[in-house]
C-alpha cells in the first residue's frame, strides 16, 4: 500500500473512512473476497471475530452480503477474540450471545464452526481450554483475517496493558477503564465481571491479515498511540506494528488526533489555511511555548514548523491579534443573543428575543452533564427552555434502585389507611419485587422493570432540572422506540423514531436548538439520536422554523472541545457551577466520565486564561452544528 508524505507518522496503514458503514463495507467486501477465494481452494475460510459495538456495522453489512447476495458461510470457520469469566452462553451480556443475535442467527454457518472461549470454565479446566483453543486454530491453517476493536486502554481482544507481545489465549483481569466502559451494559461498574478469557497478543498477530476499526472520537486519542507511539505492551494494539499486513480502519472522529489530522503543519505536506486551521495551529503553538497569543513572535512560528503561515497570513503581531480576537468573540454570557446589542461579532443573534430554546438530552443526563450551567443562564434571561429527554434511559439504572422504590412502594401501600384503594400500587409493587428477585443478578430486565426504572429516572431527571430551575411542564420525554426495544450496543433506529423526533420538532418550531453527539460513536444512545434528529431536521426543512433555527453541539462525555474548535464559550461563576454540580449529584448512576464533567468545565477555564483571555471560575463550550 503507498502511502502519502502526510502518512510519515503512522507506522501502521490507516485509512480513514468518511464514516463506519463505508468502512463496515469495504471490509465486508474484503471478506467476502477471503471467502470465494479460499472456498475455490477447497479451504474454509478462518476468520477472528471481535465483539463490542465496533463490529455491529459490518456484521449488519455481512448480514446483507448473505441475504441480498447469496454469500454462504457454510464454509467459513470463525474464531472470537475473548468472552467474559463466569459468564454462560445465555447470559444477556455473553459474548457467545451477542455473536448469536448479532450475525451467527442470521447466516448459514453451521454452529459447530464456531468457536468461541468459554466462560463457564472451572479454574482448574483455563489451562487446558486456552491451550486447546490455540491448537484448534493452528491445525486449521491459521486465521486468514482478524478483527479488531480497540479498548479506551489500547487493549485488542481483552490484552490490556502489561500484556506481552508473546502472550497466548488465556484468564485476565480486566482494567478498571474496560470495566467502566462496560458499566452501562450492566448496569453498574460492580455488576461487571472482573476477568475474561483472550486470545493473547501472540495469538492474534499470527493471523495472516489484520484489520483493526475504530469510530468515534472517544477512541482517537488511544488510536493515535498504537498507530504512532512506540511498541508497547502499555498499549497491546501498537503491536499491529510488528505485522506485515496489518490496517487501521477508521471513521473521522477516531482520526482526530492521528498527526495528518490534528497537526498537519509537522507532516511537511502543504497546509491549506483555512480560519480554523489557523487557530488550531495558534492555539497549539501558545500550548507548547506556554504564552498567551498576544506573546508569540516569528521565532516561535519558525521553531513550530508555522513559518509557512506566517508568510502567508503574518505579521505576526497582527496574525496574533487576529486569531485572538476571534477567540475573544467565543466568549458570551448570553448563550440565546442579547437583546438589543450589537450581534455582528457573538456567537448568537439577538433577536427573536426571547427565543424557543429546545435542549435535546440523548439520555436524561446527558444536556445537564454537558450545559447545565448553560441551560441556568437561559432560564435566568428568560427564555423558553424546554428540556426533552429523547430515550428514557432505563437501561442505565441498577437493580438496587428499582429494588429500593418497589420496596418503598410496597411500604406504603400497606401502611395506606385504607388498603383497598391502593389495590393497584399493591400489585404493581409486588410484581416488581417478585420480577427483580426472580430474574437475578444479570438477568434481563421485564417490561414493567424496564418501566419502574424509566419513572425512577424521570424522577431524577426532574430533580436536577428543578435544581437549575426548569418547571416540570418544561422537562419532556420522548422515549424513542430503538431505546425501549433494544440493549447498549445493539440499538436500530427506525421510521417511527423519525416520526416521533419531526413531531417534536413541528410542535416546538424552536428558534435554537442543543444537541451532542456528533463526535460520538455512531451505534451508542448519543451517536444515534445525533443522526436522528439531522434527518428530522432535513425531513422539515420546507418549514420556516428549520431554516431560521440556529444549532449548538454541547459535549457530554465525549472528548473536550479544544480551544480552536470552539464557536460558543459560556463562562460559569463559582456560584453556577455550584448549582451544576447540585444538580449532577441528584442523579443516582453517573459514570465515571460523567462525573468529571465540573473538572472538564474547569479545564476549559484554564485553557481560555493560558491563551491570554479572561480568567472565569469554569465554561461550557459549545460547536456550531452546520447543516450537511
Ligand atoms: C471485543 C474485544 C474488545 C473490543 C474493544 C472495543 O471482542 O475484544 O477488544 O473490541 O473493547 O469495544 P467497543 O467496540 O464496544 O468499543
Amino acid at each position: 500500500m503507498s502511502r502519502s508524505p502526510a502518512e510519515a507518522f503512522e507506522k501502521v496503514p490507516t485509512v480513514i473512512f468518511p464514516d463506519s458503514a463505508a468502512a463496515a463495507k469495504a471490509l465486508a467486501q474484503e471478506v467476502k473476497e477471503i471467502i470465494t477465494t479460499k472456498n475455490k481452494a477447497g479451504q474454509p475460510a478462518v476468520l477472528g471475530m471481535a465483539t463490542g459495538s465496533t463490529p455491529v456495522p459490518f456484521y449488519r453489512e455481512l448480514i446483507r452480503l448473505h441475504k441480498e447476495e447469496g454469500l454462504s458461510f457454510k464454509n467459513v470457520v470463525t474464531f472470537n477474540l475473548d468472552e467474559y469469566f463466569g459468564l454462560s452462553a445465555d447470559h444477556p451480556e455473553s459474548y457467545a450471545r451477542f455473536m448469536a443475535e448479532q450475525i451467527f442467527d442470521h447466516i448459514d454457518i453451521p454452529k459447530a464452526n464456531i468457536n468461541i472461549p468459554s466462560g463457564t470454565l472451572r479454574s482448574d479446566q483455563v489451562f487446558s481450554h486456552c491451550r486447546d483453543y490455540e491448537q484448534k486454530i493452528d491445525s486449521l491453517g491459521g486465521i486468514d483475517l482478524q478483527i479488531l476493536g480497540i479498548g479506551r486502554t489500547g487493549h485488542i481482544g481483552f490484552n490490556e496493558p502489561g500484556s506481552s507481545r508473546d502472550s497466548l489465549t488465556r484468564r485476565i483481569t480486566l482494567d478498571r477503564v474496560t470495566r467502566q466502559d462496560a458499566a452501562s451494559d450492566f448496569r453498574g461498574e460492580q455488576n461487571v465481571p472482573h476477568f475474561a478469557i483472550t486470545m493473547g497478543v501472540g495469538t492474534i498477530l499470527r493471523a495472516k491479515k489484520l484489520v483493526l476499526m475504530a469510530w468515534g472520537e472517544n477512541k482517537a486519542s488511544v488510536v493515535a498511540k498504537a498507530v504512532e507511539g512506540p511498541m508497547t505492551e502499555a498499549v497491546s494494539a501498537s503491536f499491529l506494528q510488528d505485522h506485515a499486513d496489518a490496517r487501521f480502519f477508521i471513521d473521522n472522529g477516531a482520526s482526530r488526533e492521528l498527526t495528518r489530522v490534528k497537526l498537519p503543519w509537522l507532516t511537511g505536506t502543504p497546509v491549506s489555511w483555512t480560519p480554523r486551521e489557523t487557530r488550531r495551529a495558534m492555539v497549539w503553538q501558545a500550548f507548547q511555548t506556554k504564552r498567551p497569543i498576544l506573546k508569540l513572535i516569528d521565532e516561535h512560528y519558525n521553531e513550530h514548523g508555522l513559518s509557512d503561515l506566517l508568510s502567508e497570513q503574518g505579521p505576526s503581531y497582527q496574525l496574533n491579534i487576529r486569531i485572538f480576537n476571534q477567540l475573544q468573540h467565543t466568549i458570551t454570557g448570553w448563550p440565546g443573543g442579547k437583546p438589543d446589542e450589537d450581534d455582528t461579532y457573538r456567537p448568537e443573534r439577538a433577536r427573536p428575543y426571547p427565543k424557543r430554546c429546545l435542549i435535546l438530552s440523548p439520555e436524561p443526563q446527558d444536556a445537564i452533564v454537558g450545559m447545565g450551567g448553560t441551560i441556568d443562564r437561559l432560564i435566568e434571561q428568560g427564555h423558553e427552555v424546554r428540556l426533552i429527554s429523547l430515550t428514557s434511559g432505563n437501561l442505565r439504572v441498577p437493580d438496587s434502585e428499582a429494588d429500593k422504590f418497589a420496596e418503598t412502594l410496597h411500604q406504603l401501600a400497606s401502611n395506606a389507611a385504607q388498603p383497598g384503594d391502593w389495590k393497584a400500587q399493591t400489585a404493581y409493587a409486588k410484581d416488581a419485587l417478585s420480577q427483580l428477585e426472580a430474574k437475578g443478578e444479570f438477568g434481563e430486565d421485564t417490561p414493567l422493570l424496564r418501566d419502574l426504572k424509566k419513572l425512577i429516572l424521570r424522577g431524577e431527571l426532574r430533580d436536577a432540572a428543578h435544581a437549575l430551575g426548569l418547571a416540570n411542564d418544561h422537562i419532556l420525554f420522548a422515549d424513542l422506540p430503538f431505546y425501549e426495544n433494544g440493549r447498549y450496543r445493539r440499538f436500530k433506529s427506525t421510521q417511527a423514531d423519525l416520526d416521533s423526533l419531526k413531531k417534536i420538532l413541528e410542535e416546538h418550531k424552536p428558534h435554537q436548538i442543543y444537541l451532542t453527539g456528533d463526535a460520538a460513536d455512531p451505534s451508542s444512545v448519543s451517536g444515534i439520536t445525533f443522526r436522528l434528529v439531522q434527518a428530522a431536521l432535513k425531513a422539515c426543512s420546507h418549514e420556516e422554523f428549520a431554516g431560521a433555527c440556529s444549532l449548538w453541539l454541547y459535549r457530554g462525555k465525549e472528548r473536550a472541545l479544544e480551544p480552536h474548535e470552539i464557536d460558543m464559550a459560556v463562562p460559569l461563576s463559582p456560584l453556577q457551577m455550584e448549582k451544576k454540580e447540585n444538580a449532577l449529584n441528584r442523579f443516582g448512576a453517573l459514570s465515571s466520565l460523567e462525573k468529571e464533567a465540573p473538572e472538564i468545565n474547569r479545564d476549559n477555564a484554564r485553557h481560555y486564561d493560558s491563551l491570554g483571555l479572561a480568567e472565569y471560575e469554569a465554561i461550557e463550550t459549545f460547536q456550531r452544528w452546520r447543516r450537511s
